[in-house]
């Protein structure tokens, strides 16, 4: 049970290095819509998925740190890289907190298979982190893996133009290796990746099943919270972003249909 004093308003924090964890936030709104949101994008220091740990997990905290001191009592880490890398050190920071992890759904991923062979798109930093070569480790069995780091993808995201000729030039050739390894099941490791989950399906083929976990993560997050008991407030989500607010507003319209303003955080 939470050791901090009661507030009036608990929230729920989530954070991503973009706009990424919105993916996360829209199933968390539509599981828990009375539990008051608090996100973060980190898109000053975005992408994360090409830096190095240290810089991952001191971002990580930062952000952590903040939402929690503005009243967060769970924290969801809505992004696949910071929680490779980083969510180990969040947990020991604040063990009163229950804090859940994004990973790649290997394991739903092996169970569908039909031929055995899989494919993990995912920022490079996720793909080298040692957590996932433990969750292959621990869920592929036979069924082989064929890991697709993706760097360029999230900044090409955080850009807005979804369907940009660059942007579908990246995609074939971030693709091409999985559909010569004949893989028929690709997971989207990155919470951005869902956000062009069309423009990937339609380079992948309709043969390839497409699968991300940001449902996973919203039910683990909706059984945390009702096992703390916590008092729900059905409030305006706080929105925050360290880089361009009204880069963020354009894209929560486009992309996600919400008429909701992120303000500008320092951090
Ligand atoms: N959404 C983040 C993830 O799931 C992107 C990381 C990045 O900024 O590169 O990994």
């Amino acid at each position: 049970m939470s050791s901090f004093p009661p507030l009036s308003t608990p929230r729920l924090g989530v954070f991503d290095s973009g706009v990424g964890g919105l993916t996360v936030l829209r199933e968390l709104r539509q599981q828990l819509p009375e539990v008051a949101l608090h996100y973060v994008a980190d898109a000053a220091h975005a992408p994360y998925g090409v830096r190095e740990p240290g810089y991952i997990i001191e971002r990580s905290l930062k952000v952590a740190g903040h939402l929690i001191d503005q009243g967060a009592r769970v924290l969801v880490v809505a992004c696949n890289t910071a929680t490779a890398h980083a969510i180990a050190a969040l947990r020991q920071r604040w063990p009163e907190i229950p804090i859940v992890g994004t990973e790649p759904g290997i394991k739903p991923a092996v169970a569908q298979s039909r031929v055995g062979r899989i494919g993990v798109m995912a920022t490079p930093a996720t793909i080298a982190s040692a957590r996932f070569a433990e969750l292959v480790q621990k869920h592929a069995g036979q069924v082989q893996v064929f890991n697709q780091p993706c760097p360029g993808l999230v900044e090409l995201i955080e850009r807005g133009d979804l369907n940009s000729e660059e942007l579908r030039q990246l995609l074939q050739r971030l693709c091409q290796p999985l559909l010569e390894a004949g893989v028929d099941t690709v997971l989207m490791g990155c919470t951005h990746y869902p956000l062009i989950q069309a423009q990937l399906q339609a380079t992948l083929g309709p043969q390839v099943a497409l699968l991300n976990i940001e449902s996973a993560v919203a039910q683990q997050t909706a059984r945390q919270w009702l096992a703390l008991g916590l008092q729900s407030r059905a409030a305006t989500p706080i929105l925050q972003t360290t880089g361009q607010p009204t880069s963020f507003n354009a894209f929560l319209q486009q992309a996600l249909a919400w008429p909701l303003q992120a303000t500008a955080l320092e951090l």
